[in-house]
């Protein structure tokens, strides 16, 4: 597919048949995460593959009960690490981390849609609990969780116009 058309026609997926993704699918996507750009290249990321049932069923209670989390076959849970960034500063710790982990996410769901498989994009969650379920470390802050599987419904999504949201300084 076509970067443009990859980008236009995804969207969030939130039923998932349980057929489980090969280890190749799922590093698959994680080659796209890592070539995320970052704030001078520090890749302050970290991504853990949950597959097992019982840790997607955490991870879902731990996202307000977002059923959907456990129902994929794998989640891939994104967190920033904190100390990556020190040599910005508060801006490395509370921005750039944030905004590269974001960038990685990103990249996810374009390579999972391009390869047929479907996403969704989870930030509402307890974040200790999040960190507690992934593993996480005190200087690792969970920013998303990825549920990805092959999608058993179609999404729709719309988008406010550009002449919404684009100012031209001429
Ligand atoms: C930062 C962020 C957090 C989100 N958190 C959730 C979430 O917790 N649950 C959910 O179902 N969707 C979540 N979404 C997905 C959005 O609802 C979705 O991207 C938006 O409605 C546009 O739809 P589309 O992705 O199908 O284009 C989140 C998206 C972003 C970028």
């Amino acid at each position: 597919m076509e970067v443009f058309e990859t980008i236009r026609t995804r969207r969030s997926i939130r039923r998932f048949r349980p057929d489980p993704l090969s280890r190749a699918q799922i590093e698959r996507l994680l080659e796209a995460a890592r070539w995320a750009p970052s704030a001078g290249n520090l890749q302050p990321w970290i991504f853990v593959v949950v597959t097992s049932p019982e840790v997607r069923a955490e991870l879902a209670a731990a996202a307000y009960d977002q059923e959907f989390v456990a129902e994929a076959p794998a989640v891939v849970g994104v967190a920033a690490a904190l100390a990556a960034t020190a040599p910005y500063g508060g801006r490395g710790r509370e921005l750039y981390c944030l905004q590269d982990t974001a960038a990685a996410v990103q990249n996810v769901l374009l390579a999972a849609h391009e390869m047929g498989l479907g996403t969704c994009w989870v930030g509402a969650f307890d974040e200790a609990a999040v960190a507690r379920a992934l593993g996480l470390g005190a200087e690792e802050r969970p920013v998303a969780l990825i549920p990805v599987g092959l999608p058993a419904q179609s999404g729709r999504s719309g988008r406010r116009e550009l002449s919404d949201v684009v100012r031209w300084i001429e």
